[in-house]
């Protein structure tokens, strides 16, 4: 069975300060397949990295994100907060797609919802991609399966991932025609490991976050999961490894 790919869970998020550039940069080093990053919009409609809706976790900002120009948000500290953490800038999009596009690693976009711009967020998205002329090494995600639709819709020959925090009615295994992945947190597998076959049997390969522990690596490796998203990339890769030596 082949070894799950390493996704970078907000880049190297145990060892850096989550959707920084440093962070990314230490996922590629530790040899990551791929990297995943949550997208918003600033109030004048520019796409940043930012997990939370609001500043306060992991920054020395205040406030909502959406409700704050660019230039406001540039003003604070993203990286001090971090125990390993140094000062850094916020991260927009263009500059983590600008990396991507000299590697051969794939980028999970994850768009949050639900948000004062509704679906503003996918066309943002889109037109950032087709800028960049990015497409191939990009896969877009979301718990919101109208932004999955409607980003489809857009960009039709982009993977699209349906991120899922319960299976409730996808229980099956099968999606909606406009999902290619699966997206279950490790904590649906661990409750209904057999989920993966079903979803396998529907047509569709999963990707699991957020995949760390020794036994959650181990569960994801003996399911066939396609992606794990870890916070610790190299550590990860290493319990793959010894995992397959077993
Ligand atoms: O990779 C999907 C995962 O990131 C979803 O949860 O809250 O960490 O964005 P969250
Ligand atoms: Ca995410």
């Amino acid at each position: 069975m082949q070894q799950p790919s390493v996704v970078a869970h907000r880049g190297a998020s145990t060892d850096r300060p989550e959707h920084t550039i440093g962070a990314y940069e230490l996922a590629l080093k530790e040899g990551a397949d791929g990297l995943e990053c949550d997208i918003r919009l600033s109030r004048d409609g520019e796409i940043v990295c930012v997990h939370d809706r609001t500043l306060t976790r992991t920054s020395n900002g205040r406030g909502t994100v959406s409700a704050l120009s660019l230039e406001e948000l540039q003003k604070f500290d993203y990286g001090s907060w971090h125990r390993h953490g140094q000062p850094a800038e916020l991260l927009v999009l263009d500059q983590l797609l600008e990396l991507v596009k000299s590697t051969n690693v794939q980028l999970f976009v994850e768009t949050k919802h639900p948000v004062r711009y509704r679906n503003e967020i996918e066309r943002k998205l889109v037109e950032a991609l087709k800028r960049h002329e990015l497409d191939k090494q990009i896969v877009m995600m979301s718990f919101s399966p109208t932004a999955v639709k409607v980003f489809r819709e857009m960009a039709p020959d982009i993977r699209t991932v349906l991120l899922l925090d319960r299976l409730a009615r996808y229980r099956s295994g099968a999606l909606p025609s406009f999902a290619d992945y699966t997206g279950p947190g490790v904590h649906v597998l661990r409750n209904d490991p057999d989920y993966v076959d079903r979803a396998r049997r529907a047509g569709h390969e999963t990707y699991v976050w957020t995949v760390d522990s020794p036994e959650d690596v181990a569960l994801c490796r003996d399911l066939g999961v396609r992606y794990v998203a870890t916070n610790a990339p190299a550590n990860t890769r290493r319990l793959l490894t010894a995992n397959l030596a077993t």
